[in-house]
């Protein structure tokens, strides 16, 4: 192997192991297991990789990157995998236990429990919140929070996720609109005068207020004296202020069509766009723990969407039984497009529509 193609795959190998470890703070990276890591991978790269090619000074680079990419970054994983796990020198801090202490802290502060979220992307957050304030540890950024309501605040902020938008994902909404007018039609017939939908992680309001929306439009022309209850419920006290002031920005809006947007909408002198009061008087918030909490009982309607995907699989099981309890016989439970029912579940729910992922309460 040529000295120069040695140096390329080198610095190929190292620009790629210092992108993977940039939000690592759950492992060792300090200069000795970067070098160990580097050395795995340099002594992993397959012979044929290493023949030098014809190349001109200018294009070195950019040819070997093409050339060895691929293959650095598959050895540079299992480096980081292997030296992480053994590392040649013992540890100041067990990461696991830190990272472990940091969720207690966590629960014990602010009572958010995040310990059986999937810790994969629990820690891809907090990384991101360490690495703005070049905390290199999991008990310093601990201290930070101690120390810093506010880094708390927008810690919080960041695991609790709740981008939404109104008719997020359009395509579902209009099989979302034909489950309601079927209901409303068979209340109807039942003489049945109370309807109770639940948005569970409501996020902004933009889910809830997509639900008045509709229901607004199938009551303009199937006129029905009901009680409606209409519940949006978050963990997040922020979201739901947010919520409750109902102004979104254009972007959050795309999916609304133009004659919604004329009838539901005020528009705000800052470009905002603001529900109208009719509709926001159909939504009641409420601060609710999934997880801890009770639940909305004798919905008709669960609308919960791009909540389950942050849950590990027990979380989930227990979620279902949770909204299994809350759904009257025959109720409908709506899921996130990424999110599929566990086959556990399927004694209790089934499938109704699966590209909108709707699921029927089956009777007990
Ligand atoms: C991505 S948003 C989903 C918003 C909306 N349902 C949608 O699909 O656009 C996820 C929401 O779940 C909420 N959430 C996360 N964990 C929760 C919990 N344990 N209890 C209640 N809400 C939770 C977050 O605060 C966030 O607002």
């Amino acid at each position: 192997m040529l000295a120069e193609e040695k140096n390329i795959i080198e610095s190929l190998a190292r620009e790629f192991l210092d992108n993977a470890l940039t939000l690592r703070y759950d492992i060792c990276t300090c200069q000795l297991c970067r070098n160990d890591m580097l050395t795995n991978i340099i002594s992993k790269i397959p012979p044929e990789y290493l023949s030098p090619p014809q190349l001109t000074q200018q294009t070195v680079m950019e040819q070997a990157r093409l050339k060895y990419r691929g293959e650095i970054v598959r050895v540079a994983l299992a480096a980081i995998e292997s030296v992480s796990k053994n590392p040649s020198h013992s540890l100041s801090e067990d990461r696991n236990h830190s990272f472990k202490s940091l969720l207690n802290q966590i629960v014990q502060d602010r009572g958010l429990d995040f310990r059986q979220y999937h810790q994969g992307l629990i820690k891809r957050k907090i990384a991101m919140r360490m690495r703005s304030h070049k905390v290199e540890s999991y008990a310093g950024y601990g201290r930070l929070l101690t120390k810093s309501p506010e880094e708390f605040d927008k810690l919080l902020e960041e695991l609790c996720i709740n981008v939404s938008e109104f008719f997020r994902d359009k395509e579902v909404w209009i099989t979302v609109k034909y489950l309601l007018e079927n209901l409303i039609k068979q209340k109807k017939i039942r003489n049945d005068r109370s309807l109770r939908i639940w948005s569970a992680g409501c996020a902004n309001g933009e889910e809830p207020y997509s639900l008045a929306i509709l229901l607004q439009e199938i009551l303009r022309t199937e006129p029905w004296a009901f009680e409606l209850e209409l519940a949006a419920s978050d963990i997040d006290k922020k979201a739901l202020l947010a919520a409750q002031a109902g102004a979104y920005p254009k972007e959050n809006l795309k999916n609304v069509e133009d004659r919604y947007l004329k009838n539901y909408f005020i528009t705000l002198a800052d470009g905002r766009f603001q529900v109208k009061d009719a509709i926001k008087a159909m939504v009641k918030f409420l601060r609710l723990d999934l997880i801890r909490d009770d639940s909305i009982r004798e919905a008709d309607v669960v609308v919960c969407r791009n909540v389950f995907i942050y849950f590990n699989r027990s979380l989930q099981e227990q979620l279902l039984m949770k909204f299994y309890r809350s759904l009257k016989a025959g109720g409908y439970l709506v899921m996130g497009k990424a999110e599929i029912l566990l086959t556990e579940a399927e004694e209790i729910f089934k499938e109704v529509d699966s590209n909108a992922r709707i699921y029927q309460k089956k009777e007990a």
